[in-house]
C-alpha cells in the first residue's frame, strides 16, 4: 500500500514540477489530513494556520488530487477558499443555526401518496445515462459548461410542458470557476420569502489524471434524483406555498466553490432558508440500509425530520425503506457549504462511508455498476416527502398536541414557562412561532426546565414548538394578551 502511495506521489511531484505556483489556492481541511498531506508532499502545501480540528493551506492542485485520491479510503476533503482572508475567517467563524426555523410536521399524506405514485424509475435511468455522455463534467472544460446551459434548457422545457408559469431557471455565474450552476425557482404562494432548498452537483473530477470523468454516481444520480423529483411536483400539481429552489453546482468537486459562493450570497443577503438538503450519490446500493444520513456538518433536527418521514411514509405504506447514520469526516459535499453558513442542512447518502461506489472520481463512475436507478429512485421519493411537507402551507394551524399531562408549558406574566422533567430526557430547542409560521424566537441548547421572556411579543396567538432530543416534537398554542 505504502509503495503505490509512493509510485503515485513520485508521479504527482513529477507533474508539479512544470505546473505554476499561480495554480496554487487557499482551502480549509482537517488538521490531521493536512498533516498528513504535508509529511507525504511537502513541496505541494503549506499549512499556514491550525485551529481546534481543522488548518488553512496553501496548496497545489495535484495535492488536491492527492487528497481525492484518498477520500476512497478514510474521508478527507478540502474547501476551496478564494483568498487568505477569507479561509482565516471561515475557521475562526462559529456556526450558530438562527434564522432558518420552522416546525416540521407530516400533515399531507395525500399529496404525497399522490406524487409518489407518479416516479419513473426510466427517466432517472435517462437522465443518468445522459449526463455520463458528456464525457466528462469537469468545471474548467467546455463539456461542464454546456452541461449547465443544457440543463437549464431541460429544466425550462419540463416546467413550460407542465404549463408552470411559477417557475424560472437561471443560470449563476461563478467567480471561481467559469462554469455556472444552474438554479431553478418554484416561487411561494404564500410564503415567497421563505425558502427550501435541494441540490447536487452537476460537475465531475477524475483522479487518474486524465479527462475521463462520466461521473454516473457522482454526482449525476443526484440530479437525476431532485429533477425526477420535481417533475413529480409538476405532474401532481403541487403549487408550494414556502419557494422551492433546485440546484445544480458548479466546481464542487474542486472544494465546494459553487455552492460556496451561492451560499454565502444568499447569507449576506440574509434569506430565509427554512431547510437544505444534499443529493450526491444516490444510486449505489452498497450497504444494508437504503439510505444513511451523514450526521456530520448537518443539523440533527432536520436529520430526525428526515427519519421521521421515512417512518411516517413506510407505515403508510408509500414505501419500504431502512435507514442508518454514518459519518463522512469532513464537509465532503455542499451541504456544508449552506451549514457553514449556519442554515439547517441534511445529506442522505447512497451506503454507510466506505462502502459506497468505489468507482467515484474514475473512468468507471458509469450507470452500468448500478444498472438500474433504483435506488435513487428511494432518494427522489425521500426528496418529493421532504418538499411537501416543509413548502407546504402554514402547517401550524390545526396542529395536534402531545397529551398535555407528560409537560409542563404555560405563561404567566408574558414570561413562558415551560418543564419536561417527566416527558423525555432532554430537548434541544425551542422555538415560538406566530400564526403565520414565521419563528419569533428561538432558544438552542435548553435545559428541560426554564422560562422565556416574551414581553416584546405583541398580542395574539403562537405556537410552542420543542424539540427535543429523541426527534419528537411537541406544539403547543400559547395566547399573549
Ligand atoms: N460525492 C463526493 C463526496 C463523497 C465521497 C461522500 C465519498 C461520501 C463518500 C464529493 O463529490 C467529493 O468528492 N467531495 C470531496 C470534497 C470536496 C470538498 C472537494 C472529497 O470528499 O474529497
Ligand atoms: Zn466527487
Amino acid at each position: 500500500m505504502k509503495k503505490i502511495i509512493l509510485i503515485s506521489l513520485t508521479i504527482l511531484l513529477n507533474i508539479s514540477v512544470f505546473a505554476q505556483d499561480s495554480d496554487w489556492f487557499y482551502a480549509t481541511m482537517a488538521r490531521l489530513d493536512a498533516r498528513e498531506l504535508k509529511e507525504d508532499i511537502p513541496g505541494e502545501i503549506d499549512i499556514l494556520t491550525e485551529k481546534g480540528y481543522e488548518a488553512v493551506v496553501f496548496m497545489s492542485p495535484s495535492a488536491a488530487e492527492l487528497l481525492h485520491d484518498r477520500i476512497l479510503v478514510h474521508g478527507p476533503g478540502y474547501i476551496f477558499k478564494s483568498s487568505y482572508d477569507e479561509a482565516i475567517s471561515s475557521i475562526n467563524k462559529t456556526i450558530t443555526t438562527t434564522s432558518s426555523r420552522m416546525a416540521f410536521t407530516i400533515t399531507e399524506d395525500e399529496k404525497v401518496s399522490e406524487v409518489l405514485e407518479l416516479m419513473n424509475v426510466q427517466n432517472i435511468e435517462d437522465h443518468i445515462l445522459e449526463l455520463e455522455n458528456y464525457g466528462t463534467r469537469y468545471h474548467n472544460l467546455a463539456q461542464g459548461t454546456q452541461a449547465a446551459i443544457d440543463l437549464k434548457a431541460k429544466w425550462e422545457a419540463m416546467a413550460a410542458f407542465y404549463g408552470r408559469t411559477d417557475v424560472s431557471v437561471r443560470l449563476y455565474n461563478h467567480n471561481n470557476t467559469p462554469m455556472p450552476s444552474v438554479i431553478m425557482t418554484i416561487t411561494g404562494a404564500q410564503f415567497p420569502d421563505e425558502f427550501v432548498i435541494v441540490g447536487g452537483h452537476l460537475d465531475s473530477t477524475s483522479n487518474q489524471g486524465n479527462n475521463d470523468a462520466p461521473g454516473a454516481d457522482d454526482d449525476a444520480s443526484g440530479i437525476a434524483t431532485i429533477t425526477e423529483a420535481v417533475r413529480t411536483l409538476f405532474e401532481a400539481d403541487f403549487f408550494p406555498q414556502r419557494t422551492i429552489e433546485i440546484m445544480a453546482y458548479a466546481a464542487e468537486e474542486i472544494g465546494l466553490v459553487g455552492s460556496g459562493e451561492i451560499a454565502q450570497e444568499y447569507s449576506s443577503n440574509n434569506v430565509n432558508i427554512s431547510a437544505y438538503v444534499q443529493f450526491d450519490m444516490t444510486n449505489y446500493n452498497g450497504s444494508a440500509n437504503d439510505v444513511y444520513l451523514i450526521t456530520d456538518f448537518t443539523n440533527s433536527s432536520l436529520n430526525g425530520f428526515l427519519m421521521q418521514l421515512i417512518d411516517h411514509y413506510n407505515a403508510s405504506g408509500a414505501h419500504q425503506f431502512t435507514y442508518g447514520t454514518s459519518l463522512c469526516n469532513y464537509g465532503c459535499s455542499d451541504h456544508a457549504s449552506w451549514y457553514n453558513e449556519g442554515y439547517m442542512a441534511a445529506f442522505p447518502f447512497e451506503a454507510s462511508f466506505g462502502q459506497h461506489n468505489p468507482n467515484i472520481h474514475t473512468a468507471n463512475d458509469t450507470f452500468s455498476i448500478s444498472g438500474t436507478a433504483d435506488h435513487a429512485l428511494k432518494f427522489a421519493k425521500l426528496c418529493v416527502e421532504f418538499l411537501v411537507e416543509t413548502a407546504k402551507h402554514d402547517g401550524l394551524v390545526g396542529i395536534t398536541e402531545v397529551s398535555e399531562e407528560l409537560y409542563e408549558i404555560y405563561t404567566l406574566n408574558n414570561t413562558l414557562y415551560y418543564n419536561f422533567d417527566t416527558y423525555v430526557e432532554s430537548i434541544d430547542s425551542i422555538v415560538i412561532y406566530d400564526i403565520g409560521g414565521r419563528a419569533i424566537i428561538a432558544v438552542d441548547d435548553t435545559k428541560n426546565e426554564g422560562s422565556i421572556t416574551l414581553t416584546h411579543l405583541s398580542s395574539g396567538i403562537y405556537i410552542v414548538n420543542v424539540q427535543t432530543t429523541n426527534s419528537e416534537v411537541v406544539n403547543k398554542k400559547i395566547m399573549i394578551e
